[in-house]
């Protein structure tokens, strides 16, 4: 059959969300101590838009002196503001900045589409949402942390240093600043270098919230304005979301250190289709698992085992739905996949699509996608007939390509799905609530989501096991890391 859907798809008029009301400054300084300060080092660096490679901005690159004043900033207002605020003192600085995010969360939205690719739909339903979500949860916790840790006494650490990528950018940014927050630190934060504007447009909103000045610092810059952070020796604690090559390393650099630390970094999750599953809506399921948000996700269900009865049909209804996905402008409304972050990490892509073709996999792309001329873009991607050795199945690609094995038993698809470096994530669709059960507690992933996919909440912790790292993030669980006892 001919797609009909796919035909249908094309009747689409474009739908873009409206931009004029972004309000993008020409050039950003280093937000340190409630002031934007130029940069020591003099220099600045431009952001891109990846869907239409025009220069939105420049911002500062921060070095050690930077990160040292930074961090000074941070240290002072501890001891001078925030050590001696109550809770629910906290609480009220923390709930406004939640409420100005709500209130300006369509240009929070717009600027996040334009500044890292992602289609409006996912910044703007859910990105922003649950980033001022996660502000008004950790609110609620300011004032209760010996409700949390009854008769232990919680205290703060001091200065938190929290590093940040680029797949999430404002989100990440709210799940690490609201915990830091709420339990009493102070917070030195530094965005991933291809998408720092929404971490601006937090400077700014945290100004506006009045906080006192130093509480949160933003500063922008490379891997070296990270390591600088990580090396400051009057950090207490380091969060870190990225890559796992980088996470051994800020690993190695704490060792022997007083410093606390937790990691998020890489993943390949297993997406577990059983014959007894609600087959249309698993497809849904794989689609929003890997294809939505270009597969820019740690914990994107990259590896797709279906038992062997089911896998005929479930591989002929995901190239249909694939057929109709829509990829282009990312601030097109109907668009499903936007622009790939970066040009690296296109060319990354690239090369294991190669990859698993020369490995001798089947690759399906849909022939009714067309890639825009300009930007960033790559097709929803799928390898049929991978194998567990096969290198597509095996290493993090981070982009929209999803690899097929199937599978018998259960004990077969738990070997396989476990067989991997990375333990984030994991999918399990099926009808029977005790096969979920069984499998949920012989995953060594950190979420196991049953019967759906990518579902995120302020009071859910998240976090890996294995080389996707360790400490949680999110509901209570997330205060954890951020207190002695
Ligand atoms: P990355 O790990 O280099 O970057 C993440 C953050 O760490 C950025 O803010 C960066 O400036 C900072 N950073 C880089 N080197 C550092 C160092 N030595 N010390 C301290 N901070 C440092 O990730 P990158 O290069 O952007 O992406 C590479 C791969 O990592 C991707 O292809 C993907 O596979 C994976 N990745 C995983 C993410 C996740 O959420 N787990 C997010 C982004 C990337
Ligand atoms: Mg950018």
């Amino acid at each position: 059959m001919d797609n009909v859907n796919a035909a249908f798809k094309w009747e689409y008029a474009p739908a873009p969300e409206a931009k004029d009301h972004a309000r993008i400054k020409k050039q950003y300084d280093l937000f340190i101590n409630g002031q934007w300060q130029k940069p020591a080092s003099k220099k600045y660096f431009a952001s891109f838009s990846p869907s239409t490679e025009e220069k939105l901005s420049e911002v500062a690159e921060a070095n050690e002196k930077d990160v040292n004043t930074a961090v000074t900033a941070a240290r002072t207002a501890y001891d001078k503001y925030w050590k001696k605020l109550s809770g629910a003192e906290r609480a009220k600085y923390i709930f406004r900045i939640a409420r100005v995010m709500q209130e300006r969360s369509r240009e929070l939205a717009v600027i996040e589409t334009m500044d890292g690719g992602k289609p409006i739909r996912e910044s703007r339903d859910f990105d922003i949402p649950t980033a001022s979500n996660h502000f008004f949860y950790y609110a609620g916790w300011a004032d209760k942390l010996n409700y949390a840790f009854p008769n232990r006494n919680p205290q703060a650490l001091g200065v938190a240093a929290q590093i940040i990528p680029w797949n999430f950018p404002l989100l990440m940014a709210a799940w690490k600043i609201a915990p830091a927050l709420a339990t009493g630190n102070t917070v030195v934060l530094k965005p991933a270098e291809s998408t720092p504007l929404t971490a601006l447009k937090l400077a700014e909103i945290i100004e506006e919230a009045d906080l006192p000045p130093g509480v949160v610092n933003i500063i922008t810059g490379f891997g070296k304005t990270g390591a600088a952070m990580v090396n400051h020796p009057d950090v207490n604690k380091i969060a870190f979301t990225g890559s796992t090559d980088v996470g051994k390393l800020i690993q190695k650099a704490v060792a022997g250190t007083n410093k606390k630390l937790t990691l998020e970094l890489g993943g390949k999750a297993a997406n577990i289709v059983f014959e007894d599953a609600p087959i249309d809506q698993a497809v849904e399921g794989i689609v929003n698992g890997i294809f939505f948000n270009q597969g820019h996700v740690c914990c994107a269900g990259s590896r797709l085992f279906v038992q062997e009865g089911v896998a005929d049909v479930v591989i002929r209804k995901l190239k249909e739905r694939m057929d109709t996905l829509i990829v282009g402008d990312p601030l097109d409304k109907n668009t499903d996949i936007g622009a790939i972050n970066s040009k690296e990490q296109l060319e990354k892509i690239t090369s294991y699509l190669k990859i698993g073709v020369e490995e001798g996999l089947e690759l399906y792309q849909s022939s009714h996608c067309h890639l825009p001329k300009k930007g960033f873009f790559c097709k929803p991607s799928l390898f049929i007939g991978a194998a567990q050795s096969s290198r597509v199945a095996q290493e993090e690609i981070f982009g929209p390509v999803l690899t097929i094995q199937t599978f018998r038993t259960i004990e077969e698809v738990i070997e396989k799905a476990n067989n991997i470096p990375y333990g984030l994530s994991a999918g399990v669709w099926t009808d029977k609530g005790s096969k979920i059960f069984n499998l949920t507690t012989k995953l060594r992933a950190g979420v196991v989501w049953a019967n759906t996919y990518n579902k995120f909440d302020p009071t859910s912790p998240f976090g890996g096991y294995k080389e996707s790292g360790f400490g949680r993030e999110g509901g209570l669980h997330g205060l954890h890391p951020y207190l002695r006892f």
